[in-house]
């Protein structure tokens, strides 16, 4: 290990990849709608002000920095920004929003959750709003409405949107829910994040034959006199980001690179809510894989993609501000971040399963009569959540939690921890 250690942090920095004028990137350009000009004029914004960031540091700043900020700085960010995001008019569609009946069958286990722990519920990352209506509309007709809804949400636009969500379709549940501007102190009850691990800051590692480094960004100078953009910089990796690195003992080949991530903040995160969860059970949805076949040989480019008006791409530095970036998970990390810190882990499966084990099908049953319009819309949803070829498969669902002393339903049958 010593000599591995010694062997790789020895690399000096060098700069790699395209950039935002590269030929390659012109081509996604001209393959995607063109932002407003307004929107040109936020992403400027938001790359000068990771310019200034990158000088400040010393000409390099790692991918996770630029992810937080691409995503996040107040009002330029993806998430923090005036972006459209979400559905047929935005960038790209989750769960929640292609059917309420995602948060009707996932209202069965977060009423038992909350039934076996207290009657509360927090949803981290809640977007549109869309999730907490429809979980709300469906505990109020089980009889099993929470007493406070809490919702944390990084983005203030978004926080706005999901007022004026429940405000339109839940108007009389709206006084339970709260917005909180930091994990709780403590809390007992369900917590529910849908696509939320997958769209936080992520280092990326590349392994090479002659070291393991962490590639980041820099500035350099495309045409002489044109002005420095936004480009790859690799880096040995140090400290923190080695040592999580060393451990995951990730394929090193013969030539070339193997490139991944690791998501140091979500397993930072998960232990935070460990320190802080009395009683009760996190469920975590996502896109991603146990550890065994995120870092497989062959997945050798990584996961990180980028989203803009339904059109995934690998440029994080086209129009800054304006484009989703996301990783798979890496569900073993998080679970084993959960565990170590004093989590149970209490399940883990497909979401497909998870779905039916909750009953969906019994939530479409009642959408009938069957060949209706409506149903026959609702049955599609139903089939894209579920079947393996859409994300059924890709998307799973952890729990996590702590004095939950009966078997969650939602992973009665399927359950497949032993590949965690
Ligand atoms: C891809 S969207 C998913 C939204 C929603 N859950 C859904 O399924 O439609 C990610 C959401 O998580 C929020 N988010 C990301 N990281 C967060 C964090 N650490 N705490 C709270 N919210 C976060 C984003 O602002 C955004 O609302």
């Amino acid at each position: 290990m010593g000599g591995l250690l010694a062997r790789r942090s020895g690399s000096e920095r060098r700069t790699v990849g395209y950039n935002a004028a590269s030929p390659f990137c012109v081509a996604i350009m001209s393959s995607l709608p063109q932002p407003s000009a307004e929107a040109l004029e936020q992403s400027h914004r938001l790359t000068a002000l990771l310019q200034s960031e990158i000088l400040a540091a010393g000409g390099w700043i790692p991918f996770s920095r630029f992810m937080e900020l691409a995503l996040y700085a107040p009002g330029l960010g993806y998430y923090s920004g005036g972006a459209r995001k979400f559905g047929p008019a935005g960038d790209f569609i989750t769960a929640p929003e292609l059917t309420p009946l995602f948060g009707q069958a996932l209202a069965s286990q977060v009423e038992q959750v909350m039934k076996a722990s207290a009657m509360q519920m927090i949803e981290v990352g809640a977007g549109t709003g869309l999730l907490a209506a429809d979980l709300l509309l469906e505990l109020e007709r089980r009889g099993s409405l929470p007493l406070r809804y809490g919702i944390l949400e990084l983005s203030a636009e978004l926080r706005e949107r999901q007022f004026d969500t429940l405000a339109q379709r839940a108007p009389h549940l709206a006084a339970r829910v709260e917005w909180l501007h930091a994990l709780p102190e403590s809390f007992s009850g369900a917590v529910v994040a849908n696509e939320v691990l997958d769209v936080m800051p992520v280092h990326l590692l590349v392994s090479t034959a002659d070291g393991l480094l962490e590639r980041g960004v820099v500035l350099a100078e495309r045409i002489k006199g044109e002005g420095e953009v936004l480009c790859w910089g690799d880096s040995p990796a140090q400290g923190a980001v080695l040592e999580a690195a060393l451990a995951l003992d990730l394929p090193v080949p013969e030539e070339g690179e193997y490139l991944t991530e690791i998501n140091l903040a979500g397993q930072a995160w998960m232990a935070s809510w460990a320190d802080r969860l009395e009683r009760g059970a996190m469920l975590l949805i996502d896109y991603g894989y146990p550890r065994a076949e995120y870092y497989l040989p062959s997945r050798s480019s990584g996961t990180l993609l980028c989203y803009y008006r339904h059109q995934a791409h690998a440029d994080p530095f086209l129009w800054p501000g304006l484009n989703d970036i996301t990783e798979f998970v890496d569900f073993t990390s998080m679970a084993e971040a959960a565990f170590d810190a004093g989590l149970e882990v209490l399940g883990y499966t497909s979401q497909a399963q998870f779905l039916f084990n909750c009953g969906i099908l019994d939530c479409l049953a009642r959408r009938g009569p069957e060949g209706s319009a409506d149903y026959v819309r609702a049955a599609r949803a139903v089939q894209r959540l579920t079947t393996p070829q859409e994300m059924g498969e890709l998307f799973k669902v952890l729990a996590v939690g702590r004095g939950i002393e009966t078997a969650l339903i939602g992973f009665a049958r399927g359950d497949r921890l032993h590949t965690l």
